[in-house]
């Protein structure tokens, strides 16, 4: 059954149609990389999945209800990481709680035993723990964002969205830090929808595919049909040479790879489609 559902989405700031009559179903547990050219309007669905904007017609739904105010089981990672720099990685990702305390409770840390729990198990999942105590400000970007991803974590969500989590990062980060996305959304049986300008990064680790162009849906689809022609059809004019790294190097089950498989403690379960 599908735990998503985009059903005619569109989009108009004025004249600007920024997504255009998008449909796609989306079942629990499924890993899914938007991409497009900038401007092509992935914020735009991303943001409407998380009632950040409202469309203009058309509507989402989760568990067939629409969407009209943000909920506490979809988690939104964006690109700037957005945890304070004070605080402890700790600290950051038990602010993640927050939907289930106030932010009083959080500044002095009132959470209960379990809230508190979560928080070091989501910065363990991110391969954090042993930075628990280390103050945001002096971690690096690709740390940082694995405290987002912890914080997101905590708030216990069935459903991620990261708009272009690794877009400030250098190429290893980036792999880390979505290998680390790709362990949590597995392990937690999340489903996620991440946007992602790198071709390369997005056929390593996505499952399945969306493709925008203009605001349009140009494709949908599973690794195996997500090839050079879908990459051409999705960017255009654009050189995309160099873009698609051969297949030994971005099988899915070895691919969410090295630090997945590490963060996970070793074992790689296979996403099998
Ligand atoms: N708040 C807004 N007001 C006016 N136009 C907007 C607004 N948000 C987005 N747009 C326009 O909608 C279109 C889609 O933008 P969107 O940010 O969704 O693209 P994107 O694919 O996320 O691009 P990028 O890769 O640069 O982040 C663009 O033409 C953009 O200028
Ligand atoms: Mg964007």
């Amino acid at each position: 059954m599908s735990r998503i559902t985009v059903d005619g989405l569109t989009k108009r700031f004025g004249e600007t149609v920024a997504l255009d009559d998008v449909s796609f179903e989306i079942p629990q547990g499924e890993f899914v990389i938007v991409l497009g050219v900038s401007g092509s309007g992935k914020s735009t669905l991303l943001r409407c999945m998380n009632a950040l904007e409202t469309p203009t017609e058309g509507e989402i739904r989760i568990d067939e209800t629409p969407v009209t105010s943000p909920r506490d089981d979809v988690a939104m990672i964006f690109q700037q990481h957005n945890i304070i720099g004070q605080m402890s990685a700790y600290s950051n990702a038990l602010t993640g709680s927050l939907n289930r305390n106030t932010f009083i409770d959080s500044l002095f840390q009132r959470q209960d035993e379990s809230d508190k729990l979560q928080a070091l198990e989501a910065l363990d999942t991110v391969g954090l723990l042993d930075q628990a105590q280390q103050s945001a400000q002096r971690m690096s970007g690709g740390q940082q964002q694995r405290v987002g991803i912890a914080r997101a974590l905590v708030q216990d969500p069935t459903i991620l969205l990261a708009d272009e989590p690794v877009a400030s990062l250098d190429p290893g980060s980036s792999q880390q830090v979505m290998g680390y996305l790709r362990t949590a959304a597995r392990d937690r049986d999340l489903s996620a929808v991440i946007s992602l300008h790198q071709v390369n990064l997005a056929r390593k680790f996505g499952e399945r595919f969306i493709g925008l162009r203009d605001g349009q849906k140009v494709f949908d689809g599973y690794r195996d049909e997500f090839d050079m022609d879908v990459i051409d059809e999705i960017y255009g004019d654009i050189d995309t040479e160099g873009m698609f790294a051969p297949d030994e190097e971005t099988d899915a089950d070895a691919g969410g790879a090295d630090a997945a498989t590490a963060a996970s403690g070793g074992s790689s379960s296979g996403v099998t489609r």
